[in-house]
């Protein structure tokens, strides 16, 4: 009977303590992760540990993120949501996660890639498969962001590629599983450190092989020395002109190898600045610690010598007294 009372009693602790004990937490490396999945929550928990690197809440109901849904995790790097049914996202949702570097939001219900998320001054990785995403995926308004190196757009229902401006760190895009009728090197042409393009399962992309954009791409993929996920361009030789692909394109082939040349003198220029920046840092630092030295070395000799000279004219003054006096 007593037993049976504590055994309640425990089980009533256990329930009011509230979601921090049922999700669990492990250590490595010194990164504490909460791993919260596959527990029917409505809600990111908000009172898990503050000091968490890591959370995963995939397989989960949520709907939503909120302003106050990280507000304590400003350590977190790693943030894994997949398999909720997150619709929205509050303006601000990321604004505490100045660490986070990988997002995973893939088979959720978003329509728009968050802008906050852009934003965050670390991101490397940001995984959007499986969203149904609307017109420019809210891509349009999206910060540029110079971090970011892999963005998987996968199974998004894309039927155009959303316009993704400069970014200079991106290396690997992956666009499977859209219904693409076109992509054009211009559009990729922005991505000047793109090494994987998965474009597979795009059964719309390149209907008419005999497009001189079909030549454009391939030209460009060549070029830029970019593996792509298996399946070869099927260009054709030739253009609905019956002329040889190669001459009609000539033109356009011109453009793409500008573009490409323009997009990697941006890398160097960028490279150039950032190195210009640390000499002038490094220039700055040593004049300061020069100015620093000089006024120590001037700050003691002048100590010396107003020292010296309080001592002259105490004597001075002593002597003046002792006249006084006499
Ligand atoms: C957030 O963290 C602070 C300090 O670590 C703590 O006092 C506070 O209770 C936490 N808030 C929540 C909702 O857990
Ligand atoms: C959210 O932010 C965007 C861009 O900053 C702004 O256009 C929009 O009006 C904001 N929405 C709300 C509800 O504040
Ligand atoms: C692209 O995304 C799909 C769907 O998530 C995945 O199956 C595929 O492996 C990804 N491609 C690459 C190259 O990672
Ligand atoms: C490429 O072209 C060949 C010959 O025209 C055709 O048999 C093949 O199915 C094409 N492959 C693709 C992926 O369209
Ligand atoms: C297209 O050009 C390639 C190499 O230039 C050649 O091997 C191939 O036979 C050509 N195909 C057609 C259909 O002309
Ligand atoms: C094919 O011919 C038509 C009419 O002569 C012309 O308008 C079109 O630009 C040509 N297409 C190519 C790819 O040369």
């Amino acid at each position: 009977m007593c037993r049976l009372l504590s055994w309640f009693l425990a089980l009533s602790v256990a329930l009011s303590a509230g979601e921090e004990h049922i999700c669990t937490y492990s250590t490595s490396f010194h990164m504490t992760t909460a791993d919260c999945s596959g527990r029917m929550f409505k809600h990111v928990p908000t009172t898990l540990s503050s000091d968490i690197k890591a959370l995963s809440a995939t397989y989960n109901r949520i709907r939503g993120l909120y302003k106050d849904s990280f507000k304590n995790y400003t350590y977190l790097k790693y943030l894994y949501l997949d398999n909720n049914m997150i619709s929205y996202i509050e303006n601000g949702t990321f604004d505490p996660l100045q660490q986070l570097e990988v997002v995973r939001l893939s088979h959720n219900a978003l329509e728009t890639v968050p802008v906050g998320i852009l934003q965050l001054p670390k991101l490397r990785k940001l995984f959007m498969d499986s969203n149904r995403l609307n017109g420019d995926g809210g891509f349009a308004v999206a910060p540029v962001s110079e971090t970011l190196e892999l963005l998987s757009l996968a199974n998004c229902h894309l039927e155009d590629l959303p316009p993704l401006g400069m970014y200079p760190k991106l290396s690997e895009l992956n666009i499977s599983g859209n219904e693409l009728k076109v992509l054009s090197s211009h559009q990729l042409a922005p991505l000047c450190s793109l090494h994987l393009l998965d474009l597979r399962e795009n059964p719309m992309l390149f209907k008419n092989p005999k497009d001189c954009e079909c030549q454009l791409l391939a030209t460009w993929i060549t070029q830029m020395n970019i593996y792509y996920a298996e399946i070869p361009l099927n260009c054709s030789n030739e253009t609905e002109n019956h002329t040889d692909s190669k001459l009609a394109c000539m033109p356009q082939l011109q453009e793409v190898t500008e573009m490409q040349q323009t997009c990697r003198t941006t890398i160097v220029k960028r490279k150039q600045r950032e190195s210009e920046l640390i000499n002038c840092l490094l220039i700055t630092l040593i004049v300061f610690a020069c100015i620093y030295i000089a006024y120590l070395v001037i700050g003691t000799k002048f100590k010396n010598h107003s020292l010296t000279e309080i001592r002259l004219e105490y004597q001075h003054g002593d002597r003046n007294r002792d006249t006084s006096y006499v």
